[in-house]
């Protein structure tokens, strides 16, 4: 007896059709699966097995085979068990297997035949009905998720309750649609950041332009809480964008059930031990990295000087094509990474540099080691960067500041408008610092984007010296510069 379910297969952030057969024979019982199966998925034996015993249906005592098909792709996690068992107990007879059609079917059984959720159900669900299935059988937790791609969940909490739905003894509870049971979340507010005016017009400027902005200074200037509220001040995702960044975490299995949808946009910070597959992508399955889990956000390096060089030499390639490629014995996948990158440091490793109150014991060794980690070619890559100097005591005293929606205001307007216009002695200005400063071509384009961003805030027909003169402000200050 021969019974197929259908079920997809997350590759990088899409899914392919997978034909899961199973074949029933007589002889000595056994069980295998094949058709390039990972560990996780060979593992589903013992799940399946377990999990129909459980759910009180019979194991058949015959010699099983499960194909998973097309055998040339690697499958990869636990999402393959619902499907595995339903066409085993479709192939004893357990179930009508005609019932199945325009079904597919994703999901993990625990030993209890209770069904878990499973990373990627988003991209499943896309994928089923671009294929043209109208039901996705899946675990509660992940009907909303799949719900988002138009196709109708059929949430079920254990094998037994998916066997009864397709017996058509029992239909499974209506799934209510609504995203956004749990609380809403929220971004950081700006009005805690007392002072530090310069740094909250960095701040703005980066988020109307989306520039790459590196705040360095002393310690306790309040670096790390500006850096955290650059999310707040961005525009908001539009519902293609919220969609695309929802499928992602999906994959990565970040999801809350209770708000599927992410409206806000991603905000990452890595820990500075973070390797380069943590960093890009990869591992020995294909999983995105931080750089794609930011995509269309933030990610924010705290105490950038910390983490490992080959970490932040990996970063290169993203922040300039905005996009990585990962290549594994499990295949290749391109994932998106298009993020706006913030960072943090000390100008020293002892961190008095920068502060006229404390003095710097750094040896030359420490602080030419310290100067090495950083590359010019990464700190090219920051359009703004900028010296914080230790708050003065009645700014910290101030009253709360101005909030982030106000911000945000003026970000939104002026995205989308920089001026093509340049006034004579704007395009000269920047001419004479290229020979002055000097800049590089890099430095020379990043200057002028930062001055068009700056022409934009200020609502301007045209591009004035005023403008470039403040964008040439957020150079790196000179405890950065390498020889
Ligand atoms: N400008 C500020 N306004 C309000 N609070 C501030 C400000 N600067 C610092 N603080 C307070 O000091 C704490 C430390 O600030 P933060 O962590 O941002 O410092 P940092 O510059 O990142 O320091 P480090 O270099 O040690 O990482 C904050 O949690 C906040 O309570
Ligand atoms: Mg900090």
């Amino acid at each position: 007896m021969l019974a197929r379910t259908i079920t997809h297969a997350v590759v990088g952030l899409d899914a392919r059709r997978v034909d899961v057969e199973a074949h029933l024979q007589r002889g000595v019982p056994g069980f295998s699966i094949v058709g390039l199966a990972d560990r996780a998925c060979q593992e589903a034996k013992h799940r399946v097995r377990s999990g129909i015993t459980s759910a009180e249906l019979e194991w058949p005592m015959r010699r099983i085979t499960v194909n998973l098909a097309p055998a040339g792709l690697r499958k990869e996690g636990s999402g393959f068990d619902l499907p595995i068992a339903l066409s085993i107990l479709a192939a004893s007879g357990q179930l009508p297997r005609e019932r199945l059609r325009g079904h597919a079917a994703v999901g993990e059984l625990g030993l209890d035949g209770r069904l878990r959720p499973v990373g990627g159900v988003l991209a499943v669900a896309e994928a089923a009905r671009r294929g043209g299935f109208e039901r996705l059988l899946c675990a509660a937790p992940s009907a909303p998720e799949a719900a988002l791609s138009g196709i109708e969940p059929v949430p079920v909490r254990h094998l037994a309750e998916a066997a009864a739905y397709v017996r058509g003894e029992a239909e499974p509870e209506p799934y209510d649609s609504a995203n956004g049971h749990g609380p809403e979340p929220r971004y950081l507010d700006l009005a805690d950041v007392r002072g530090q005016e310069r740094a909250r017009r960095a701040l703005e400027i980066a988020a109307a332009g989306g520039h790459n902005l590196l705040l360095s200074g002393p310690p306790g200037t309040g670096k790390t809480m500006l850096a955290r509220r650059l999310p707040g001040i961005l525009p908001t995702l539009d519902p293609a964008e919220a969609l695309e960044v929802t499928r992602i975490q999906s994959v990565a299995g970040l999801l809350d059930p209770e708000r599927p949808l992410i409206m806000l946009r991603p905000f990452r910070s890595p820990h500075y031990s973070a390797s380069v597959a943590a960093m890009v992508g990869g591992g020995p399955g294909i999983r995105p990295g931080e750089v794609t889990l930011a995509h269309r956000g933030v990610l924010m390096l705290d105490e950038l000087a910390e983490f490992q060089r080959p970490a932040l030499e990996a970063l290169r390639q993203p922040i300039e094509d905005g996009e990585v490629a990962i290549a594994r014995a499990a295949g290749r996948a391109v994932f998106p990474a298009r993020f706006q990158l913030v960072a943090t440091m000390n100008l020293c490793p002892c961190g008095a540099r920068g502060d006229p109150a404390a003095e710097c014991s750094c040896s030359p060794q420490r602080l030419a080691a310290f100067r090495d980690k950083l590359s010019r070619a990464l700190l090219d890559r920051f359009d703004l960067v900028l010296a914080m100097p230790r708050p003065r005591a009645q700014e910290l005293a101030a009253g709360p500041a101005e909030p982030s929606s106000a911000v945000r205001e003026r970000v939104e307007s002026a995205r989308g408008r920089a001026p093509v216009q340049w006034a004579v002695d704007a395009e000269e200005l920047l001419d004479r610092a290229v020979e002055r400063v000097p800049l590089s071509g890099r430095g020379r384009a990043r200057t002028r984007r930062v001055a068009q961003t700056l022409a934009a805030l200020a609502s301007a027909d045209r591009v004035e010296a005023s403008h470039v003169a403040e964008a040439l402000s957020y150079r790196a200050p000179r405890e950065l510069e390498t020889a």
